[in-house]
């Protein structure tokens, strides 16, 4: 790989926070270093673009922050940049200190900001896809979500023991804002009764009629995505009408998913798609992201990245088959 015309790369992480993003963020310094580029680390999302608020970034001091989750460079959802004025800023900024290229790590919010700023800004922006929700299209997998259904599954397992111990039926509810990726996963790993996603028709009613006949010999465990239309406590009062008698309690896992140390997914993931961005800067490309599919890298345009991820045919089939 060899870059000629970029010499100086800005970075910045934004939106929700995810495990992985400070692996990105050296495999973007090393790759960098290793063609003469200079890279500055804007702070805060892009709110350090809009104040010209950054750092240079190197790969000697980032090696040994690979392991944290969060995001060393902070993050936001600036609202500053959603108008006209923020961004004719943030140019400034980027004119004033010469940066010839943008990466940004962050989800369908990011990338939005990114196209609506390719409007007045025409240096090269890539993007990396990190949030725990995994919902972007344009990659099998997001940066953090492996780390937060790790999280999750920890935790639900230790769900079960209590719930074993009191017969009790449990609804956890985990993150992923509309999407029932982690819902999915988490659940299925678990041995979940039940799993409730916003992109199922059909889950609850397959819950109730489950649930009718539970008989408080055994824990009942259920993971409902925060997501899911009809949400956490109604799906606990709809369960109360057809069985009044069972033991109930509601656990929302919160914000512990979206912490802890990256899983070695998530940080293999961010140094191959932190490579891969600087390859695709090398390459010309713009306005894209970089994902992995199939285990390949893949650049796919930000329009066609917004659009919410699919859950997969096979997937659904399995919540179909450990629903009933
Ligand atoms: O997008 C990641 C996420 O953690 C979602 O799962 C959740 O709905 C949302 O962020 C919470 O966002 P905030 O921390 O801004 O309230």
């Amino acid at each position: 790989m060899k870059i000629t015309k970029i010499k100086h790369i800005g970075v910045f992480t934004s939106g929700g926070d995810s495990p992985g993003m400070n692996a990105a963020l050296y495999a973007i310094a090393k790759a960098s270093e290793k063609n003469g580029i200079k890279v500055s680390g804007f702070r805060k999302g892009y709110e350090g673009l809009i104040d010209g608020d950054f750092l240079p970034l190197k790969s000697h001091d980032l090696q040994k922050l690979v392991h944290l989750g969060g995001t060393i460079l902070k993050t936001a959802r600036s609202k500053r940049f959603m108008e006209l004025e923020g961004r004719k800023k943030a140019l400034q900024t980027l004119r004033t200190n010469k940066i010839d290229a943008l990466i940004a790590i962050g989800g369908d919010g990011t990338f939005k900001g990114l196209l609506a700023f390719s409007e007045i800004c025409d240096i090269p922006f890539i993007g990396i896809p990190g949030t725990i929700d995994n919902d972007l299209a344009g990659t099998d997998y997001t940066l953090g979500f492996d780390s937060a259904v790790n999280t999750a599954i920890e935790n639900i397992d230790k769900i079960r023991d209590t719930a074993e111990s009191h017969n009790r039926v449990f609804i956890v509810e985990v993150m992923g804002r509309d999407s029932g990726y982690i819902g999915i996963h988490s659940g299925l790993t678990t041995g979940a009764d039940a799993i409730l996603i916003p992109e199922s028709g059909k889950d609850l009613i397959n819950l109730l009629e489950k649930v009718k006949n539970y008989d408080s010999e055994d824990a009942f465990l259920i993971v409902v995505s925060e997501g899911d239309e009809i949400g956490t406590d109604l799906v606990a009062s709809k369960i109360k009408e057809v069985n009044p008698n069972v033991d109930l309690r509601i656990t929302r896992l919160g914000y512990v998913q979206r912490g802890g140390n990256p899983s070695a997914l998530d940080r293999m993931l961010g140094i191959r798609l932190g490579v891969a961005s600087l390859k695709a800067l090398s390459e010309g490309k713009k306005n894209a992201m970089v994902g992995l599919l199939n285990n390949q890298v893949y650049l796919t345009p930000f329009n066609q990245v917004v659009k919410q991820h699919q859950i997969k045919d096979e997937l659904n089939r399995l919540l179909e088959l450990f629903s009933k």
